[in-house]
């Protein structure tokens, strides 16, 4: 694979490279990366234009952001498109040093190791300038979940949000995105969970256990099923069932 991109570095011109760099989804010659992109991005300019038009408004929350591939097609989408979506701040939070350690058996995953997936925020920051992102467009928000998202937490957060994606694939992680996510829920909105469908051989785990938990016995929201992309992920629309959380603002 390598050699072929080498050779087409060779034979094309620079400017179409470029373009084809600059095009609406990563130029790869990788067919899985490129589906499962793709995928990605479809869902996520479906969801986009779905909270458009019906009205629903807030930011965009990302909880697990890594090379901030999710966080620049977001972007992306955005400014290429006119979907013209209103004031919208981009949230980033993320430990920034990778998966966290963990000792509950709902977390076990072969590919869920501790410090997997480290980004620094200085290269986080760096990867969101070079896609355009202007550093007042997002808030990125250092820290482990069950400090940065716990509610005598310092700084700015996010009160209203349309889009909440959630890509830190654990149990635990995923408990701690939502406790912060349920106060702050609104009827219409949509909760991607990137990992869904990411679970341990032996035990009811993962991301879809921490749904599961949250929202089984929950008596004012339900999850509408609304899009599965690619293999793994799985999102949702958030219905009020309780008449009080129909109010407009809340
Ligand atoms: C699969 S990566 C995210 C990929 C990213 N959405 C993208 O599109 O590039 C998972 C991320 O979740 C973060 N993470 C997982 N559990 C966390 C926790 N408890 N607190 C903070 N960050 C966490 C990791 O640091 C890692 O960056």
């Amino acid at each position: 694979m390598g050699r072929i991109r080498a050779i087409m570095k060779r034979c094309l011109p620079q400017s179409v490279i470029q373009l084809l760099k600059r095009s609406q989804l990563r130029f790869r010659l990788n067919d899985h990366d490129w589906y499962e992109d793709k995928e990605r991005f479809e869902f996520l300019r479906k969801a986009l234009i779905t909270l458009k038009f019906n009205g629903i408004d807030g930011d965009y929350a990302e909880f697990g952001c890594y090379g901030a591939n999710t966080f620049r097609m977001v972007y992306r989408i955005l400014s290429k498109y006119s979907y013209d979506v209103g004031p919208f701040h981009l949230w980033a939070f993320d430990s920034f040093e990778g998966l966290p350690g963990t000792s509950d058996a709902k977390d076990e995953h072969p590919e869920w190791v501790k410090g997997r997936m480290t980004i620094s925020l200085k290269l986080f920051n760096e990867l969101c300038r070079a896609s355009g992102i202007p550093g007042n467009a997002y808030t990125a928000v250092p820290g482990l979940y069950d400090q940065s998202l716990a509610p005598a937490a310092s700084g700015p957060r996010p009160e209203k949000i349309r889009l909440a994606y959630v890509d830190c694939d654990m149990f635990t992680s995923t408990s701690a995105v939502l406790s912060f996510l349920m106060p702050r829920l609104q009827h219409g909105m949509i909760l991607a969970f990137d990992d869904y469908y990411c679970y341990s051989a032996t035990l009811p785990s993962g991301e879809r256990l921490a749904v599961a938990e949250n929202f089984r016995d929950n008596s004012d929201w339900r999850l509408v099923p609304y899009v599965q992309f690619g293999w793994h992920g799985m999102s949702f629309i958030v219905e009020a069932t309780n008449e009080a959380n129909f109010a407009p603002n809340r």
